[in-house]
């Protein structure tokens, strides 16, 4: 049984990612100059294609937000096109006139990547909190970086990426050599603070993570299955991704 959530089911990835953008676009205006969440992965691109349009034809301003990343490699250049700072600049950022001030990602260029960690948590405490989060979630229910392990942590953290995660990015990466093995991300508590969270997920691929993390025990065997016990999380999924959940 389905609890808490909201569910769109979609037919395809382009109407999901359309309705994706429509519901992130409404939380933009009603509060223009708030905090934002934002992930990473090939699930949001569409998405954020979407909100584009929106935004060059006014129905949608997102030039005033703040944006706050899931997640960043670790460590990885900004200028690297693998890391996070370049997909959001890519796929977003930059086509929205959103200032580099008003964008956070976690650096993989920083020196001391623990301070770095309480410094993300203390800026988005300092922007009053994040009002609407876009999650995906990994093959293995990962959300962020934040792997099934026997616990999770809370704030934003220093992690070892799991082997399952290090295969399934390695597609993005030139040479298995070249991946990261670690990754900075908010951590379980700095995501389920956020006021709404947006869940996306398509394709045949994660209909059965999908599915164990609506209606299977809460675990950290499975770290998006404690979005059962956020109040507003907004599921968007494709037919394939959903097509577990009844
Ligand atoms: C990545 C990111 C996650 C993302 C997930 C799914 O590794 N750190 O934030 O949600 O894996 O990626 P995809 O959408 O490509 O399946």
């Amino acid at each position: 049984m389905l609890r808490n959530f909201t569910l769109y089911v979609e037919k395809d990835y382009q109407t999901m990612s359309q309705k994706a953008a429509e519901i992130f676009a409404a939380a933009v205006n009603l509060a223009p100059t708030g905090a934002y969440g934002f992930a990473t992965g090939s699930t949001p691109i569409g998405m954020y294609e979407a909100l584009i349009k929106m935004h060059k034809c006014n129905k949608v301003n997102l030039s005033a937000i703040t944006a706050f990343n899931l997640d960043e490699y670790y460590p990885i250049s900004a200028s690297d096109p693998q890391s996070y700072q370049y997909y959001m600049r890519k796929n977003l950022f930059d086509a929205v006139n959103l200032p580099p001030a008003n964008t956070h990602i976690p650096s993989g260029e920083a020196k001391n990547p623990l301070a770095e960690c309480i410094a993300y948590d203390e800026k988005i405490a300092a922007a009053g909190g994040i009002n609407t989060q876009i999650l995906g979630i990994g093959n293995n229910g990962h959300i962020g970086f934040n792997e099934p392990d026997k616990g999770l942590m809370a704030t934003t953290c220093y992690i070892p990426l799991a082997e399952a995660t290090i295969d399934a990015n390695a597609r993005f990466f030139a040479s298995a050599k070249d991946i990261p093995r670690h990754a900075l991300t908010m951590g379980m508590h700095s995501i389920m603070m956020a006021r709404q969270i947006i869940l996306l997920a398509s394709g045949e691929g994660k209909a059965d993570i999908l599915n164990k993390a609506l209606r299977g025990p809460i675990t950290t065997n499975v770290p998006a299955s404690l979005l059962q016990l956020h109040h507003d999380v907004i599921i968007v999924a494709d037919q394939p991704a959903a097509s577990l959940l009844n």
